[in-house]
């Protein structure tokens, strides 16, 4: 598969890397069940066809996902590129919910917790998962830089992180990257955090590039009441009405478009958020081996103008469903 080299660091990641959130299991933002064993496999899965770096945090399941990306990568370490997060953690006094912890003391003393679930020796890539609180950043960020020095971090880089809190944060240490939403239905770091990121040697490895699955050419309404009582979607703003219905729509509009390339629309949805040389690599969650096998293909697919320019004007279709 292709490989882009991330921001300024020495990481070269393959344009899909593999998101774990679903396979946390069930927590306060979860997926609702998932089998341990499948997710194992589909890990696995995802290495065996060549994708070389994953995406974690402990927030995920409270540090489920942590433990099973740490059972699926034993014996495969140098295999893989292993990215969590940090500044979201387990409650203690409340399982299956999180808090933040952005004090620098809290940032240190926690990632031993992640490297002992993960059971690895250092993080190649510790990413601050939310700015929030807003006026802790240059504490976080300040304790992660310390993580680097003291070598249980290879690269730090944030998530979820507006330009302006970038800049606040890139002289205290260099930023290797920067984790935002991107996909066809959410454009905003097209408006400023792209050329940002390209102008500072930032790296971007873009998170939901299916839209959480919508744009997979496998949701519907019928789906949508299926889901179980404890999926995050269930209550999430696209999948609500009227945009729920507008997306199903441009789903079906972009179905051609998929169709006469031979691939998938999740695998267009994917190659579409690939199509601009700055964005690094896009995080594709699976929660069955199927599901990989079918989107891993779009790390290799570069669209052409044309499909691009055709896409583009079935966005502005759906941009005006909606205004
Ligand atoms: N930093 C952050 O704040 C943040 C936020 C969100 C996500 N992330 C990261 O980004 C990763 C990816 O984002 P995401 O998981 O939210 O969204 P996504 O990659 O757009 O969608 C993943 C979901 O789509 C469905 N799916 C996957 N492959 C499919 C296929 N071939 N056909 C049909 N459906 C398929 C699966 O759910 P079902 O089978 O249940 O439909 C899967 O869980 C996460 O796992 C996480 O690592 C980070």
């Amino acid at each position: 598969m292709q490989t882009r080299k991330l921001g300024y660091s020495d990481l070269h990641l393959t344009m899909v890397g593999l998101g774990t959130w679903a396979i946390g299991g069930p927590w306060q933002w979860g997926w609702g069940p998932q089998d341990d064993q499948e997710s194992i496999r589909t890990i696995q899965e995802a290495f065996d066809l060549g994708i070389n770096w994953i995406d974690t945090a402990p927030a995920y399941g409270v540090g489920h996902s942590e433990e099973i990306v740490g059972k699926a990568i034993t014996g495969r370490r140098d295999e893989v590129i292993v990215a969590t997060k940090s500044g979201i953690v387990g409650n203690p006094n409340k399982p299956g919910t999180t808090m933040r912890k952005m004090d620098a003391a809290g940032i240190i003393s926690e990632v031993d917790n992640n490297l002992r679930r993960l059971n690895i020796e250092v993080i190649d890539l510790y990413q601050i998962h939310w700015p929030i609180p807003d006026e802790m950043i240059e504490e976080a960020w300040g304790g992660m830089a310390e993580l680097v020095k003291v070598g249980k971090v290879r690269y730090i880089g944030v998530s979820n992180f507006s330009v302006e809190q970038m800049k606040r944060v890139q002289p205290i240490h260099p930023i290797a990257s920067l984790q935002p939403p991107y996909s066809m239905v959410r454009r905003e770091i097209e408006d400023e955090l792209i050329d940002f990121c390209a102008a500072n040697e930032i790296g971007i490895v873009v998170y939901s590039p299916m839209q959480a699955g919508l744009l997979t050419g496998k949701f519907s309404q019928e789906r949508l009441a299926s889901l179980p009582d404890g999926d995050w979607r269930r209550t999430n703003d696209q999948f609500k009405e009227p945009r729920f219905s507008a997306t199903l729509a441009l789903v079906e509009k972009l179905r051609p478009i998929a169709e006469r390339n031979g691939k998938s629309l999740a695998q267009l949805s994917i190659a579409w958020t690939l199509r601009l040389p700055a964005i690094t690599s896009a995080i594709v969650g699976a929660r069955r081996p199927s599901q990989i096998v079918e989107t891993a293909a779009a790390g290799d697919w570069n669209l052409s103008p044309e499909d691009v320019a055709e896409i583009d004007t079935l966005l502005d279709w759906h941009t005006a469903q909606l205004s």
